[in-house]
């Protein structure tokens, strides 16, 4: 049982995106544009995974889950509506998104196959996008201060994903999943997820014209390998998944819980 609040950010996303928002870096700003491309069809996906698991629940069991599933539902499609304003932005400034036609074909091949199923691979997202969002949360710094506005629409995210890390995970227990499986969807998750990340930042920077630059690639070797960099700080809590007696839970949630607090200016709760 959570308060998960759904909450309305108070950001302009009127304004257009400018080529290296992201602290002036082609590859760190290539890189969470790709990432924004795939959530829109992403969480459509976790959310109907969600719905979809709390009504195959046995009614006793509904209780324990609605309030819960109800302040996923909102946070997520929450932010599928603010990256569909974000990749419009992107797409006018000639960006393509090829992730979201790729990963809406994978998921149309999901009809009908067992919710459980829907909820491994949901819950093995879940895992990855939580422990990402915990170090964006602990170095915002990466971001830079060149637009603060998608500095604020990331970390928001970011937290959100912390609060709601367990709802898929708690779900696909109830409903029976077995170990065996949760642990087969992340690695085939983790697979699609990094080549896909990949595959759009390439295309990302290719069309920014940023590719073939020698700068370009020092700054992923930071963003990914340096002391503070993504690869080394995540691949420990990545790893963890893989463990019998693993749960969302066990992962840190001080530093969503902070940044809530501190940019309480920043939102407003639309169901507390
Ligand atoms: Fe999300
Ligand atoms: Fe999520």
């Amino acid at each position: 049982m959570t308060d998960l609040v759904v909450r309305r950010l108070l950001v302009d996303m009127e304004a257009p995106i400018e080529r290296n928002w992201c602290a002036g870096e082609a590859f760190r700003t290539a890189f969470f544009d790709a990432l924004s491309m795939s959530f829109p069809v992403g969480e459509q996906f976790f959310i109907d995974a969600v719905r979809g698991g709390f009504k195959a629940l046995p009614p006793e069991q509904q209780e324990r889950f609605k309030a819960e599933v109800q302040g996923f539902v909102g946070q997520e499609a929450t932010h599928r509506r603010l990256h569909s304003l974000y990749n419009a932005h992107l797409e006018k400034r000639g960006l393509v998104n090829a992730w979201e036609p790729r990963a809406r074909g994978r998921l149309e091949q999901m009809q009908g196959v067992d919710l459980r199923h829907w909820l491994g691979i949901t819950a093995a997202n879940e895992h990855f996008t939580a422990i990402l969002a915990d170090w964006m949360l602990r170095n915002p710094e990466l971001f830079g201060e060149r637009d603060l506005r998608l500095r604020t629409l990331w970390l928001w995210h970011s937290a959100e994903e912390s609060e709601h890390k367990s709802t898929a995970f708690d779900l696909y227990k109830a409903l029976g999943g077995n170990e065996q499986w949760r642990t087969t969807w992340f690695r085939r998750v983790s697979t699609t997820f990094v080549i896909d990340t990949l595959r759009q930042t390439f295309d990302n920077l290719r069309r920014d014209g940023a590719l073939h630059k020698w700068r370009t690639w020092t700054g992923a070797a930071t963003f990914l390998f340096g002391k503070r960099g993504l690869v080394r700080h995540t691949f420990a809590p990545w790893r963890r998944y893989f463990r019998q007696d693993f749960h969302p839970g066990q992962q840190d949630g001080a530093a969503s819980r902070r940044w809530l607090d501190e940019n309480r200016h920043r939102y407003t709760a639309v169901n507390a």
